[in-house]
């Protein structure tokens, strides 16, 4: 535990005191950050375990888990699923702390690892990379949490309106992920490149309230900022507009216990803010990635050749995309960055070490706490300890 010098408390326990925890549902997290999913194989077992040690809610990424260079299309599926079961027995022998998966909607096989999560009772999901409008048919529980990624006002209130009528059910919390984010994104080409049009502040504003017309006293739907989102006074500025917490990736792809190789780690190490650029994905929207070689040859439009044995992304082509990104991610994620590249939020060339998730988490609870307290907020988000952890397990034993 990280104990400050002449107070005693550790920083989770300040944390308590100038953060409210966040609660979906009955899942309480102490610490109000949560560790986006990253595919292909940059947030499995290792990593999602030690962010849900620190009190945060690690993600495991779900998409592309049981890939490798025999998969066909025949054993595809089964392989995938049985590989995400893997992931997730193994990250529950490394944590007792609620952790969850992320699941992309592109996924030809959405539905059945959707399945496979809550099989394994995990206790959160999130989707997104489409719109998870039939996310809740897929679930006969109200255990495992469901959570949306939105990219605008219009598609959270869409998402609400289409599971309030069809399934009788909200999102137990909503992401917005704003256009600075890692990974693919929900904006057009222009949006992205033109700093000045869309702005994650402004989105998350108006998600919340649209939030409010569906909340109740009894069901609250937190709202949790992404995208961009780099250091203390970042979380402290999102959680003063109103949400509820946050969601962070680039952060802790420079952490020892992030799965991806060194090669990976490297890239982000050594990326320029010149070096991180958008192109188009296979799976259909823009990506945010750390430019090299390869990046460079895919946006010359050269053919890089490949074999789709198994059409994984619902959104593929095979026949018209000039490179299969399964394979470059896989690729990169085992150390090959002549063969793939990085996947990176916006933020990605500011972090220039390597350090334990324990210190990240420190770095960020300390950076909040004060730039907070700088707003005059610490009074108002006094929260107290959070039990529902405790409680939930106690109703599942
Ligand atoms: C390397 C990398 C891989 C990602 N993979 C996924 C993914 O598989 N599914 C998904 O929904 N989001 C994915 N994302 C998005 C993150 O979960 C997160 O919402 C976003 O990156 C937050 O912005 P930040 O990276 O600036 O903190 C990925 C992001 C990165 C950096």
């Amino acid at each position: 535990m990280t104990r400050d010098h002449g107070t005693g408390y550790s920083y989770k326990d300040k944390m308590n005191r100038e953060f409210k925890n966040l609660e979906i549902g009955d899942v309480g997290i102490e610490i109000p950050i949560i560790q986006g999913g990253m595919g292909v194989r940059v947030s499995t077992s290792g990593l999602a375990s030690a962010v849900s040690n620190e009190g945060g809610l690690g993600i495991i990424a779900s998409v592309g888990l049981g890939e490798e260079k025999d998969a066909t299309a025949s054993n595809y599926a089964s392989r995938s699923r049985n590989s995400f079961v893997k992931t997730i027995r193994k990250t529950r022998t490394m944590t007792d702390k609620p952790f969850g998966v992320n699941i992309m909607c592109a996924l030809t096989n959405y539905q059945d690892l959707v399945d496979a999560a809550q099989q394994e009772s995990v206790d959160v999901i999130i989707s997104g990379a489409g719109l998870p409008l039939k996310l809740p048919a897929y679930i006969n529980n109200r255990r495992t949490k469901l959570v949306p990624i939105v990219s605008s006002p219009r598609a959270a209130q869409l998402i609400c309106n289409v599971w309030k009528k069809r399934f009788t059910r909200l999102p137990d919390a909503i992401v917005v992920e704003g256009p600075l984010a890692g990974g693919h994104l929900g904006y057009s080409l222009e949006d992205i490149k033109d700093s000045s049009r869309v702005f994650l502040d402004n989105i998350l504003k108006e998600v919340l309230t649209v939030v409010q017309d569906f909340e109740s006293p009894g069901c609250r739907i937190p709202v949790i900022a992404a995208g961009g989102i780099f250091d203390g006074e970042d979380i402290a500025r999102v959680i003063s507009l109103g949400a509820s917490g946050v969601q962070m990736a680039t952060r802790f792809v420079c952490t020892h216990e992030c799965d991806v190789s060194d090669g990976y780690k490297k890239a982000y190490l050594a990326a320029t803010k010149e070096d991180i650029v958008i192109i188009q994905s296979p799976v259909g929207m823009p990506g945010r990635v750390i430019n090299n070689e390869f990046v460079e040859r895919i946006v010359r439009g050269e053919r890089i050749d490949f074999g789709c044995e198994y059409k994984c992304l619902v959104t593929c082509d095979s026949r018209k995309v000039n490179y299969c990104i399964a394979n470059a991610l896989f690729s990169a994620a085992s150390g090959h960055m002549d063969k793939g590249f990085a996947m990176c939020g916006s933020n990605a060339y500011r972090i220039n070490k390597i350090v334990s998730v324990k210190e990240l988490f420190a770095e960020l609870v300390e950076g909040a706490r004060t730039s907070l307290k700088n707003r005059g907020m610490s009074d108002l988000r006094v929260g107290e300890k959070n039990n529902k952890t405790e409680e939930r397990k106690g109703k599942n034993e």
